[in-house]
This record gives C-alpha cells, sequence and structure tokens, in this order.
C-alpha cells in the first residue's frame, strides 16, 4: 500500500528521508509522527531501512545479525565497528569487567560530583592524564556527551565557536548549547579558517578533528593551529578516531604532527580504539575545576558505570603495552587499501583505517546494502544528514583483529556486488 503521500505525487519511498520529516505544518507537535510512520513502515517492509539491526556476538571480524526485515539470524563478515584495536572482546578487559561488577556493582548511581565517582573513576582519569601527558583528564559518560558539556561549559553567547564544517553533531550541538555564535570553515582549509578568524572579535574556540569519521582523512593540524593562534584562538582536537592509533606512541595526530601543547584541549573517546564507551577531555588543571563545575552534560548524569570504566582502564594499558596493535591496524589498512585501489574502488580522500566507499547515489544505496547482506557482508550506509546529499557511501572500519583473509573476501564480496549493480565498471 502506497503512503498518502507517495499515493498523491506518485513519489517512492527512497525519494523521501529524514529532512522531508523534519517540519510540519500543524500546531500540534504530533501531527508529524503519522506520516514519518508512514514512511518509516513502508522503508522497513521494501529493505530500505537498514539501520539498528541487532547483533548477538561481540563486534568482531563475523557477527551474527538479526535482520530487520525477516527476523533472520544471519552471520556476516564485519567491516562495520569501531573496535579498531580489537580490544572490546580481550580476555583481560572482560575479566577487569567482571571484577569490577563485583566490586562496585553495576551502575555508579550518582553523578561524578556528587556520589557517582568511584575510585576507579579517579583512577582512569589519572591514567588518561598521564598518558596523555597532561595535567588533568575529565572522564564522560559518552564522546557525544564529553564535546557537548565541554563546548557549552566553556563558551558563552556573544563568543565564537568556529569549526570545521565536517564536526561531528557533538561539536555542533555543543556550540548550539552554548548559545555562542557558530561558524564552519571549508573542510580542512586554513585559508577558508582564516577568512572566518578575521572576521570575528572576541573569544574564539577552534573545534577540529584528527581524523574525520565519514571521509576519514587526517586533518592538516600545522596549518590550522598555526592560524589559530595568530588570530588568539584556543583549539580543540578531538581524536575519536585517532587517540590510541596516531603517533609513535599512539597520543593520536598531535602527537604524530609534534603539536601536543599546542593544542589547548584534547578530547577523544573511550568507544572506538579502546572498544568501551566513555569520553575524555585532557587538558590543564583550571580547564579540568572549570569543566567540574560547569559541563552540564556531566554535572547532571550519572557517571559512567564503574564496570565500563574499569574495562576502558585495563584497555588503555593494554593500547599502552602492545604497540603491536598499532602495527597490525596499519598493515590491515594498507592491505585492504591495496586491494580496493586494484580494484578501482573510489575510496575517497581516506588515509586511514576508516575508508568510505563511495556510491554516490542516495537512491540506491540501500538496494546495494542488501545485495552486500545477501552475499555476507556488513556495512553500514552512509547517508544524509551524516554526510550531504549525493555523497552516500559505505564505510568501511579495519581493525588490528581482522585478518588479511578476512579483508580479501570482504573486497571480493564488495567488488563483485558493486560490478553487478553497475556502480564498478
Ligand atoms: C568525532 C567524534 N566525536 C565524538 C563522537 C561521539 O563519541 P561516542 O560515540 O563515544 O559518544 C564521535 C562518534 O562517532 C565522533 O566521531
Amino acid at each position: 500500500m502506497a503512503t498518502r503521500v507517495e499515493a498523491q505525487t506518485s513519489m517512492s519511498v527512497s525519494d523521501y528521508d529524514y529532512s522531508s520529516f523534519f517540519y510540519s505544518s500543524s500546531d500540534d507537535p504530533f501531527a508529524i509522527l503519522e506520516p514519518y510512520n508512514e514512511w518509516y513502515t513502508r522503508a522497513v517492509q521494501q529493505g530500505y531501512y537498514l539501520f539498528a539491526q541487532a547483533m548477538s556476538t561481540p563486534p568482531q571480524g563475523w557477527v551474527h545479525l538479526t535482520e530487520g526485515l525477516h527476523h533472520r539470524h544471519v552471520k556476516l563478515l564485519n567491516l562495520s565497528s569501531y573496535n579498531y584495536l580489537g580490544l572490546s572482546y580481550r580476555p583481560e578487559v572482560i575479566a577487569a569487567a567482571k571484577a569490577a561488577l563485583d566490586q562496585y556493582g553495576l551502575g555508579a548511581a550518582g553523578s561524578p560530583i556528587l556520589s557517582g565517582t568511584m575510585d576507579v573513576h579517579v583512577q582512569l582519569e589519572e591514567a588518561i592524564a598521564r598518558f596523555k601527558r597532561k595535567e588533568a583528564a575529565m572522564v564522560f559518560p559518552t564522546g557525544y556527551s564529553t564535546n557537548v558539556g565541554m563546548i557549552s561549559g566553556l563558551m558563552r553567547p556573544g563568543d565564537w565557536v568556529i569549526a570545521d564544517q565536517n564536526a561531528h553533531a557533538s561539536i555542533v550541538d555543543g556550540a548550539i548549547l552554548s548559545k555562542a555564535n557558530v561558524q564552519f570553515f571549508r573542510h580542512n582549509s586554513p585559508a577558508h579558517l582564516e577568512k572566518k578568524l578575521r572576521s570575528t572579535t572576541g573569544k574564539k574556540l577552534v573545534a577540529i578533528e584528527g581524523v574525520y569519521s565519514m571521509d576519514g582523512d587526517v586533518c592538516p593540524l600545522p596549518e590550522l593551529v598555526e592560524v589559530a593562534k595568530k588570530y588568539g584562538a584556543r583549539i580543540m582536537l578531538d581524536e575519536a578516531h585517532s587517540a590510541f592509533l596516531y603517533g609513535e606512541h599512539g597520543r593520536g595526530v598531535a602527537e604524530k604532527f609534534g603539536l601536543e601543547d599546542e593544542v589547548d584541549i584534547h578530547i577523544g573517546t573511550f568507544s572506538k580504539a579502546l572498544g568501551g564507551q566513555g569520553g575524555y577531555v585532557a587538558g590543564s588543571k583550571n580547564l579540568y575545576n572549570y569543566l567540574k563545575g560547569f559541563a552540564r552534560s556531566r554535572v547532571f548524569s550519572c557517571a559512567l558505570s564503574p564496570v565500563v570504566t574499569a574495562g576502558v582502564l585495563r584497555s588503555l594499558e593494554i593500547a599502552q603495552a602492545e604497540p603491536e596493535l598499532r602495527t597490525k591496524l596499519w598493515e590491515n589498512v594498507q592491505h585492504i587499501r591495496k586491494a580496493l585501489e586494484d580494484e578501482g574502488v573510489d575510496v575517497g580522500d581516506s588515509t586511514s583505517q576508516i575508508i568510505p566507499i563511495m556510491v554516490r547515489n542516495d537512491r540506491r544505496i540501500f538496494e546495494l546494502c542488501h545485495q552486500l547482506f545477501r552475499a555476507g557482508l556488513y556495512l553500514q550506509p552512509v547517508i544524509y544528514p551524516a554526510v550531504a546529499k549525493h555523497r552516500s557511501r559505505f564505510r568501511v572500519s579495519i581493525s588490528a583483529s581482522h585478518t588479511f583473509d578476512q579483508l580479501d573476501e570482504g573486497v571480493s564480496i564488495l567488488v563483485r556486488v558493486l560490478r553487478e549493480e553497475g556502480i564498478l565498471v
């Protein structure tokens, strides 16, 4: 059965996306729910909506999923998880989390500023500060709440947050919440950042990322730092996808470029390379003390579970003690990049463990995703609003725990499907 909108306009389910359902003309906030639900239901029925399919195994090379359309259990080769060092299911990490469960119970049962701080939280904050060679580090419940809390905790109406145009939603949302003026500069363009900085006065925060999560490209940190310093701006660097991976000691892109002291605020997450959950801000003790009072996403939220905190602490120790994990990751990245490039696959500007497989066809990407599923490969479609319209892609995430055989099999499935569907010639 076609939706009302489709019946009236002869448009199909793939002509719509989230932006079609953002506003409605009614005075009732619920008026948008029914048309959205009509579209959503058909999108699921037609296999167009392929998000949030439940996994019943750890995020490893092979995973079991419950496929959303027919509720079938399927085993798929996984090139979708952020578990970059394979730490989420390491036996030592699981053991540390189990021990914490026995010692502390499940949750922290309080905000970190009230009764929710346990000694394992203090240990993790101190360990991150030592690792990042900063005076202090603050742990947040998620990477998302880290950016939201840090930016809105520090910046005020009348100030300026100047962010890369590809900045993660958590940076954008933190800036909006702060009520500072927000400007975006062209992706990775120091010249455009300079233009923005030149035309603003007052307090300025430049918000950039080490590795961008949708394109997998690295920021030109030296040039961006030079421009920001010239105009007296503070710099926050979100290393969600680069901390524990880049630099000789894994301290991130700031270490890779030798600019750790030039970056004022170091952000990272525990949900990717460390295979856990949570985020951190590392910087000066003054910044720590201020955010302790003003980062509302932390003040007014329960502390990270002590179980996860203890697991992350153990992951951090392993990441530091086993640099060979990073070596293996980069070998894997080189291996799959070469295989993809040899086949002529368009991987955009990526140089990292995140490799976009550019499809650039928003209507067909779900159909392709379905084909990949059927062929045994788990890849996530990425469409608007996560990326600009007509920039849809699959995003391959490589882990140190992948074997070359798994990567070769993934490339072979991908190339076969892209060829059959005429995306790759
Ligand atoms: C750059 C960046 N910052 C922050 C986050 C949020 O991190 P988390 O998923 O740990 O909340 C992400 C998540 O993908 C990210 O890519």
